[in-house]
């Protein structure tokens, strides 16, 4: 599972591009030297070119741009986050209104401890996806028990909230300094409700497997596997509910019911 970085981009990018399912432009393609953080939604958006590939000098119109050519979500919908990477002064671009992806990774900023596919930064790296953090959460999601019935195709929000708090737990136990702090607490289901959000197929009421593991294992956007923007754009009202549906789900770690307000 572990690819090198290379291989990755020469050899995905280019079985992609043939497959031709991708838009014009926006073929996944990632090189080493590009900036990348630890959030899979701005990988992939980079990954595609809907962010600038280098993953540098972003600005807010840049990612305004990118979320609705990537997921429909409503342009704005996001200018919140990226504020705070602005207010929490994360940028080193220079210039006080763009940021690079991997400004990001600062600790207790936005980043936070318990993350489904990075580790702890007490631990070691908070940036990368770590295949091996991974696999634990992706055989609490069941993302490798595949099959023709409906369970084997999709998770729903009740797997989806468990598995989130059994990484919380792990993490904790895992992890001596492991922050309970209040962003850490309700920024996790926060990202869960962005990621089923994000690939949720309305029709199933839950998210496909496979989007879910190209999203994190190869922060690729699913085109392959069937995915399209969705017709009606998404918003905050939508990572809202989708966020109330996760906290709803009776788990044994506690978060406070409150949405982050950076995702
Ligand atoms: C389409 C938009 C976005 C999607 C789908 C998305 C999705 C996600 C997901 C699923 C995670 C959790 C990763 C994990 O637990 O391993 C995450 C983490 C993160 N996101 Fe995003 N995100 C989006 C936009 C943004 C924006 C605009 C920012 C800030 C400018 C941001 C900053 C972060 C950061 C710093 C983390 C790391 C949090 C942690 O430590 O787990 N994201 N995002
Ligand atoms: C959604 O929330 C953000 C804050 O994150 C806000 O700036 C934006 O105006 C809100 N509304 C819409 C329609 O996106
Ligand atoms: C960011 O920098 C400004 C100006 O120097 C400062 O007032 C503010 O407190 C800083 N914010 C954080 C979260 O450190
Ligand atoms: C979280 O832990 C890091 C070190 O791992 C420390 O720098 C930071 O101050 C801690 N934050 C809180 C809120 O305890």
């Amino acid at each position: 599972m572990k690819l090198s970085l290379l291989a990755n981009a020469g050899l995905l990018g280019l079985a992609a591009a043939l497959l031709g399912r991708e838009p014009p432009g926006h073929e996944y393609l990632r090189l080493p030297w590009y900036s990348r953080s630890p959030c899979p939604g701005l990988n992939v958006m980079a990954n595609h070119g809907w962010l600038p590939r280098s993953g540098r000098d972003i600005d807010l119109a840049s990612l305004q741009h990118a979320v609705v050519g990537a997921f429909n979500y409503a342009p704005h919908a996001f200018d919140g986050a990226f504020q705070a990477a602005i207010d929490f002064n994360l940028s080193t671009t220079g210039n006080p209104s763009t940021i690079h992806l991997a400004d990001l990774a600062k600790h207790d900023a936005i980043e936070f401890d318990g993350s489904l596919s990075r580790n702890d930064y007490a631990l070691g790296d908070n940036l990368h996806f770590d295949p091996a953090i991974w696999h634990t959460v992706a055989q609490y999601l069941g993302l490798y028990r595949t099959g023709p019935s409906k369970a084997d195709k999709y998770v729903t929000v009740e797997t989806a909230a468990r598995a989130r708090a059994q990484r919380v737990r792990d993490a904790m136990r895992a992890n001596p300094h492991f922050n309970a702090s209040t962003n850490e607490m309700f920024g996790s289901p926060g990202t869960t409700a962005l990621y089923l959000t994000t690939l949720w197929d309305d029709k199933a009421d839950a998210a496909p497997k496979a989007w879910i593991r190209a999203f994190f294992e190869e922060e690729r956007i699913p085109y392959r596997e069937g995915y399209k923007a969705p017709q009606t754009q998404r918003g905050n009202d939508t990572i809202n509910a989708m966020f109330a549906r996760v906290t709803a789900v009776p788990v044994s770690v506690k978060s406070r019911a409150v949405r982050l307000p950076l995702h």
